[in-house]
């Protein structure tokens, strides 16, 4: 479920009206549904509860310290990607006993943090790699926990960009070549073999390829058991979620919905396809959710800043851009988008009138869409509406183009709202910026 909500005409996450956070914080703003995230954390929990499993949330896909606290509070151990990541878990109370750092380009002062903080698992991509991290450690007297990433070969039918598990790109270690790397893994002294990971890609909206990849690799963990006593197998994260109509759904079964896009799988769905596989490997099963736990559970609202005719096509012009929200430039991706004040939508006979409109940024870019050709309810300037399912994968990409300041971020939790991120003021965006030193 998550808690975004229609409550006489009003959009409400939870028990706070959206329009108030607007007001308050102005926008373009980032809003974050506390209970639909813990919601989801509990519920994987709760379906993987018959495994020894820790849930290592992917911290990229949302790392606001508040968002990272709620998860470390409920007990989560997080996938990290940069000594940045580390740093912002560390922040926000996380345990780097519970990190797996994983990533296909370590730096050497990144590799030196994570072993002085002592993570969980170097989660490693390449034999040179491997190499890199064994003499940062011997320098170090230290040894470095590794668990390399197999590529499964499995197709996931996501976009090209997200799709990781096949042995067409950078990801991973082929199977034909996985019991070789960790045969040189075990002569190098200071790697302390624990574990094998796999991820196939993201927004993966079926259980199958799951369940593919992982009895693939059922054996190579029993191998690896045997020979160097791992102690965890991860199954990395992907598990997608609703983008279409992911407002109209009632309670309960919302992923079920599907609108045109095949529907992203329950929690149920996901570990009754899994845990068969898994169950008896007598290995900790880790899994790396980042989209599942916070997309759904987040919202950007943005305001109406111009109405504008151009022939027969008309535009909003949104003060939100793609330097907020890239994912629609970049991948083409689809985010429902409602009007805050539902009755913006009713004409006086009480029935919806709509039309088709393109939501558009205020950036110098063709690319600079949120929807084109979207049937939506008339719009005016001024009004308030909600880019939905923004909770993943949306702040994070955010960046400064055309000196825009970063948006601000806000978390409700109840009847509760609350700053977790001051919007940008155009000072800190020179801030940092010297004369050169000749
Ligand atoms: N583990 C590894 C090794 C990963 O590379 C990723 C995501 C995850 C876990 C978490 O995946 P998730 O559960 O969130 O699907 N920016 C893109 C998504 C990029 C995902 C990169 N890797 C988007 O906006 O769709």
């Amino acid at each position: 479920m998550h808690l975004f909500r229609y409550r006489d005409g009003q959009l409400y996450c939870e028990d706070v009206d959206l329009a108030r956070v607007a007001e308050k914080f102005g926008t373009p703003t980032y809003v974050y549904s506390a209970g639909t995230i813990l919601d989801h954390y509990t519920r994987l929990d709760a379906a993987l509860a018959p495994l020894d499993h820790l849930i290592c949330y992917a911290a990229k896909a949302n790392s606001n310290r508040a968002i990272l606290k709620l998860l470390a509070d409920a007990g989560a151990g997080f996938d990290i990607v940069s000594g940045g990541e580390l740093f912002r878990v560390l922040a926000a109370g996380g345990d780097s006993a519970k990190c797996t750092f994983a990533g296909v380009g370590k730096s050497r002062e990144e590799i030196e943090y994570a072993l002085d903080q002592r993570v969980y698992s170097f989660n490693v991509e390449s034999e040179a790699e491997l190499d890199y991290i064994d003499r940062i450690a011997g320098a170090k007297k230290a040894h470095a926990p590794i668990a390399l990433r197999a590529n499964p070969d499995v197709e996931s039918h996501t976009h090209k960009y997200i799709s990781t598990g096949s042995h067409e790109n950078k990801f991973g270690i082929g199977l034909d070549r996985i019991a070789a790397v960790y045969e040189q893994a075990a002569k190098m002294i200071n790697l302390e073999i624990v574990g094998v990971q796999m991820h196939i890609g993201s927004q993966i909206t079926e259980a199958a390829p799951f369940a593919k990849a992982i009895k693939k690799l059922a054996p190579v963990v029993r191998e690896l058991k045997a020979k160097y006593g791992i102690k965890f197998f991860s199954t990395g994260g992907g598990m997608g979620i609703i983008y279409r109509r992911a407002l109209e759904s009632g309670s309960g079964q919302w992923w079920h919905d599907h609108g045109g896009e095949p529907a992203a799988f329950s929690v149920r769905d996901y570990a009754d396809a899994v845990m068969p596989p898994l169950l008896d490997l007598n290995v900790r099963i880790l899994v790396e959710p980042g989209r599942f736990f916070v997309g759904n559970g987040g919202v950007l609202l943005t305001r109406v800043r111009y109405v504008k005719k151009s022939g027969a096509k008309k535009f909003a012009i949104v003060d939100a851009g793609m330097n907020d929200l890239i994912r629609p430039a970049l991948y083409h991706s689809y985010h429902e988008i409602v009007p805050v004040k539902q009755s913006i939508t009713s004409t006086s006979k009480g029935k919806n009138k709509t039309e088709k409109i393109d939501i558009v940024g205020p950036v110098c870019e063709s690319g600079d869409f949120f929807a084109l050709d979207r049937e939506m309810p008339q719009l005016h300037e001024g009004d308030l509406l909600a880019i939905m399912s923004a909770g993943a994968y949306g702040f994070v990409m955010a960046s400064n183009y055309n000196s825009r300041p970063l948006p601000a971020e806000a978390l409700v939790r109840g009847d509760k709202f609350g700053l977790i991120r001051k919007r940008q003021r155009w000072e800190d965006l020179v801030r940092g910026e010297v004369e050169a030193e000749w």
